[in-house]
């Protein structure tokens, strides 16, 4: 699969979204001992001035740039910078997120504008600024969406997520059949984490029922998560063949979107997972 977009031949910067924390951090860190120089963007300047030093205390070259995904401008501001450190970007990571949780008729609407501007519109930002940069290369390079199994199966309680997790899924599946067209220089993967132990669920919003489901999604998270470092080497297993599907746990995905396809193709109403 995208064979001739192969990360390992690609040679140039990555550019790492939500690059402060977790499976990010993770994904920049991995990057720069591999010898890639980053460019690590993150609303957090003090998260990703902390990563910073990581990788150049182990010799690695890293930028920052405090960026929030859900500004245009400010995700275009990344991309001037990007460039104008470095002659190309071979690997763009739209990997910023947060989480949210509440059941639909409880979530205050600057919530799901929240998760719907960062979450999405910050993938779609994301594509508009550098793709076009990348296509004018005719180098190989890949550009990469962290999506979720959340982006494939449905959980009550999770909606204002899963409905932006669904549609970075679309996003990532319509600019791979778009780059093939138009630049198909570009490789294009869906990154599919299932249980990650990050911080992602410190944020989430405070109402009654989202602090208990909070807690037991960080607990989860905890006893349950893969490390970010474990996601961060298939992520770049995956990305090294030039894989669409890059899933951290391929059980966890194989299962969903089994109950899926069975769920649409026998037309049966949503199920509890
Ligand atoms: N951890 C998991 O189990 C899991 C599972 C499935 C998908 N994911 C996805 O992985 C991605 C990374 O999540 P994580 O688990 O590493 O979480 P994390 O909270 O540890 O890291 C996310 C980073 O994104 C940054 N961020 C938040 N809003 C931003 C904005 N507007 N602009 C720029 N940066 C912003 C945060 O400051 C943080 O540093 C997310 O897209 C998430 O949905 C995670």
């Amino acid at each position: 699969m995208g064979g001739e977009q192969c990360l390992s031949d690609a040679t140039g910067a990555a550019v790492v979204t939500g690059a402060g924390s977790g499976i990010g951090a993770a994904i920049a860190r991995r990057a720069a001992a591999r010898g890639m120089p980053v460019v690590l963007a993150d609303v957090s300047a003090e998260r990703i001035e902390a990563v910073a030093r990581v990788i150049t205390d182990a010799g690695g070259d890293a930028l920052t740039v405090p960026t929030d995904v859900a500004d245009p401008g400010s995700v275009e501001s990344l991309a001037d910078a990007a460039y104008a450190r470095h002659d190309r970007v071979a690997l763009l990571i739209n990997n910023a997120g947060v989480e949210s949780l509440g059941r639909l008729w409880e979530l205050p609407v600057d919530e799901w504008r929240r998760v719907m501007s960062v979450n999405i519109d910050g993938a779609f930002h994301g594509i508009r600024s550098f793709v076009p940069r990348m296509g004018a290369d005719s180098r190989p390079s890949r550009v990469v969406t962290t999506t979720s199994v959340g982006g494939i199966g449905t959980l009550a309680g999770m909606g204002s997520y899963g409905v932006s997790k669904h549609a970075v899924q679309q996003m990532a599946e319509t600019l791979y059949l778009e780059c093939a067209e138009t630049f198909p220089q570009i490789g294009v993967s869906a990154f599919v984490p299932a249980h990650v132990t990050t911080r992602i669920f410190e944020d989430v919003a405070s109402s009654a029922h989202a602090d208990e489901a909070a807690d037991h999604w960080r607990t989860q998270l905890r006893e349950k998560g893969m490390t970010a470092d474990e996601a961060a080497r298939i992520f770049f297993e995956g990305a090294d063949r030039g894989d669409f599907w890059i899933c951290t746990h391929p059980d966890v995905y194989a299962r969903l979107a089994g109950r899926r396809a069975t769920l649409l193709t026998e037309a049966l109403p949503p199920d509890f997972e």
